[in-house]
């Protein structure tokens, strides 16, 4: 069954009005979790010597069997990630840096095997129904077990699988799920996680059903009125042949009925499927777009003798999109240049285990900086990303993990493209990143041009890039893509158009500065970065630079800052004691870094005038001190203590500096942006003296995720920059801490620890916290360190819809 899911509780409520009985529903709770070894058999449940494969079902002697007692194995739900709890590990190799330092791999095998046990009922009510599981990612080379039945493998760590179960289960009694996650690999040179990070899901259908991700949206506007086909294709698992009346309508947000198809009749063979199209119109449709995202519905109707038996429903938006080697990207037929982040998916406290809720925060941050692209970097993203980049309207280039065209990959790319192709914020495909093996020569050109084909056949609607870090590079994936990607070397790519002048062009990797938020100074032992545009790797540029040579430039399309937010892994300019990257815009808690407000004063519509570094600078009386002015005022005045430091004139993409020489006090800045004016000023403040806490939700759904950001206050109430106070942190009510997080790139501090221990230093002034809100009722977040104020906030658990 094909549900979005930020919609799910809006479909049953559907398909409960209409008395009709597919279900997709949540599969997270209540799982067993324990760590196997694969180096050992007895550690690892005897599984690579039980020759559980010669009988069907054969499971006796292994974790797999459905009686085997997993009462001492830890309860989690999902999302859920084993590596993130990890201790940090030093180790001087490569991929284990590039890993976050986290003892994961094929140098660790007592931590790389996960098992994964689950008990649930299928209610004897459904027997004569087709039961499936569905996994939106577990990390990664898995294998599934019912009642001890094998169910099925995923070799990839970033697309899901689905299993029908039917055949296995048993109606009105218990059954057992058994997952084997073996992480002995990795996929990427980035933190990746372990286990079923993402969500789990239990759809109930009938025999005759939409197959799985088996709707396909396509939209036409011609004179104010949009055509909606929708290309369905049809299982019939009956043991017979069938007929069926297949039809589909739209709705708004509203749920208002807005277009409606004809019915057709289909016939299907037993075991067989069948494909047909189904046509709407709506009149004056309602766009898709990044200012204004408005989604409609498809709801796919299949009706057998009189009664309906089945409903899929999909949400779409109706938007074009036009890429034009002369005049870039045509979002509604609007010229929009892509402002756009790369993103890995790891996030503070929780690892790459994100809870539906933080998907929506993270890209709501980006949201707000201006940004108005998503790249997902290097693999399938969550549906969640899509969902939020959806509903919240940011275009996404959705990427596959690896360039290759053996049967194996084209099958992952088939199936990211067919998962995805009805979200209105998938802008185009990427076929791969930066392969150094294949890029520039025939082996490239000929994967690619397989990857295209697929592609191309697929979802005609779209098209494909590739991100290459090869400069002027006329030859192989570069001689066949249809949008060239450039990974940084922009110096080389007015030459590149010259020659090729018809390809578009697309910055997959620009930019990436590297810095740590709140830092000033360069510290090679803490491995920290100034907080300033300046510091960047040989291949990389500044913000500033590559974004004023992209705006000066209309036939390039814009481009993807490697990266959005610090990630785990790959922790340059340094290694050890630094375990995440300096790249992000924003830290690992999403806490903004000075250069957010450079994009967000030039992506954004704003107002945006901000100062940095923080003025707590004791002891430096007199000494010169570079203060950087993010800005789009058109003229910016600075003020030490009310006295003018002169008026400068804001260069159009840029920032301003002064060199001022240090004295405690207040340091304000008045903007002047046609003919208004706005004013913001940072102050020295004393030490730390009580703790603030904020809930990024007051009300929150049973379930759902709080993000909770923590700072220190001194005694006149001024956010204290550089405060550093150990914070501990109580839960009274029913609601977990599932991370916590400061930002740190080489903090060693433990994310995730045992229940009532929680604490985190404030790293320049900031820490967060992830909470998992329970079932019912009103909880308590309390925070206290020593020697100043506590502080509390409350949060309602609500029904909401
Ligand atoms: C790029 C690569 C990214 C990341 C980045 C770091 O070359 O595509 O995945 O490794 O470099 O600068």
């Amino acid at each position: 069954m094909q549900c979005v899911r930020l919609f799910v509780q809006f479909v049953v409520l559907v398909f409960c009005c209409v008395g009709v009985y597919a279900q997709h529903v949540s599969f997270d709770s209540d799982w067993k979790f324990h760590l196997g070894n694969a180096a050992d058999a007895a550690k690892d449940f005897n599984y690579s010597i039980a020759k559980t494969f010669d009988k069907t079902g054969k499971a006796k002697g292994t974790c797999i069997a459905p009686d085997f007692k997993d009462s001492n194995w830890t309860s989690v739900s999902l999302p859920h990630d084993w590596v993130v709890g990890l201790p940090f590990t030093f180790n001087t190799n490569r991929d284990v840096d590039a890993h976050g330092y986290k003892p994961v791999g094929g140098l660790y095998p007592e931590n790389s095997i996960g098992w994964y046990r689950k008990s649930f009922t299928i209610p004897a009510a459904d027997s004569g129904k087709r039961i499936s599981l569905e996994f939106d990612g577990i990390y990664r080379d898995s294998k599934i077990w019912v009642n001890g039945f094998y169910i099925g493998a995923n070799f990839s760590g970033y697309l899901g699988c689905r299993f029908d179960i039917t055949d296995v289960v048993k109606w009105g009694g218990n059954n057992v799920v058994v997952v084997r996650a073996d992480a002995s690999q990795y996929e990427g040179w980035f933190y990746e996680g372990a286990g079923i990070y993402r969500h789990a899901w239990l759809t109930t259908q009938n025999n005759l059903h939409v197959q799985p991700d088996g709707v396909f949206i396509q939209t036409a506007i011609k004179d104010k009125v949009a055509e909606i086909t929708a290309t369905v294709a049809i299982d019939n698992k009956n043991i017979a042949a069938g007929q069926c009346l297949v039809s589909a309508y739209c709705i708004d947000r509203l749920g208002k009925i807005v277009a409606r198809s004809a019915e057709q009749q289909v016939s299907i063979s037993a075991n067989g499927s069948a494909s047909l199209q189904l046509r709407s119109f709506i009149s004056a449709p309602h766009l898709w777009d990044i200012d204004d995202p408005y989604l409609y519905r498809v709801i796919t109707v299949i009706k057998n003798k009189g009664s309906i038996v089945e409903q899929t429903t999909n949400r779409f938006g109706i938007r074009s999109i036009v890429i034009d080697s002369a005049r870039g990207l045509l979002l509604n037929g609007k010229s929009i240049k892509i402002k756009g982040v790369c993103c890995h998916q790891d996030h503070a406290g929780v690892g790459s285990a994100i809870p539906t809720h933080l998907q929506y925060y993270r890209i709501g941050l980006l949201k707000e900086m201006g940004a108005n692209a998503y790249r997902t970097s290097h693999n399938a993203p969550s549906p969640d990303v899509l969902d939020a980049c959806d509903s919240l309207g940011l275009l996404v280039l959705d990427e596959t993990r690896l360039l290759n065209s053996s049967n194996e990959y084209l099958q992952q790319f088939a199936q990211l493209i067919r998962r995805d192709l009805n979200h209105p914020s998938v802008l185009m495909w990427s076929i791969g990143n930066e392969e150094e093996m294949a890029q520039d020569n025939s082996y490239g050109k000929r994967i690619a041009q397989s990857m295209i084909a697929l592609q191309q056949q697929i979802d005609p609607t779209r098209t494909c890039t590739y991100g290459a870090n090869n400069g002027s590079i006329l030859t192989g994936v570069n001689e066949v893509i249809p949008v060239r990607g450039v990974n940084y070397f922009l110096d080389a790519i007015d030459a590149y158009h010259l020659k090729r002048p018809s390809q578009p062009v697309i910055g997959t990797e620009v930019g990436s500065t590297v810095t740590t938020r709140g830092i000033y100074v360069k510290d090679t032992s803490s491995a920290y970065v100034p907080d300033h545009d300046i510091t960047y790797p040989h291949w990389a540029t500044t913000a500033e630079k590559w974004w004023q040579w992209a705006y000066g430039r209309p036939w390039f399309m814009g481009g993807f800052v490697w990266t959005g937010f610090d990630y785990r892994g790959e922790p340059t300019p340094f290694k050890w004691p630094n375990i995440s990257s300096h790249f992000g815009i924003m830290d690992m808690c999403g806490f903004p870094k000075n250069n957010y407000y450079y994009y967000q004063a030039w992506w954004s519509n704003k107002d945006v005038l901000q100062l940095s570094p923080h003025w707590n600078h004791s002891g430096k009386n007199g000494q010169m001190i570079d203060v950087w002015v993010n800005s789009n005022a058109a003229e910016v005045e600075l003020f030490l203590n009310n006295k003018s430091l002169g008026e400068k004139t804001m260069p159009v993409n840029g920032h301003l500096q002064w060199s001022v020489a240090y004295e405690a006090g207040v340091l304000k800045a008045i903007g002047y942006k046609k003919g208004k004016q706005f004013q913001t000023q940072i102050e020295t403040t004393g030490v730390s003296s009580q703790i603030k806490i904020e809930a990024d939700q007051a009300n929150v759904s049973a379930g759902d995720a709080v993000i909770v950001n923590v700072s220190a206050l001194d005694s006149n109430g001024r956010s204290v920059p550089d405060a550093d106070n150990e914070i501990s942190f109580f839960i009274e009510g029913d609601a977990t801490i599932i991370g916590v997080g400061n930002g740190d790139p080489s903090s060693h501090e433990p994310d995730q620890i045992a229940v009532g221990q929680y604490k985190r230093k404030l790293f320049n002034g900031r820490c967060q916290l992830i909470i998992k809100a329970g079932s019912k009722g009103m909880f308590q977040i309390k925070a206290a360190a020593a020697n100043i104020l506590p502080a509390n906030i409350s949060v309602q658990i609500a029904n909401k819809k």
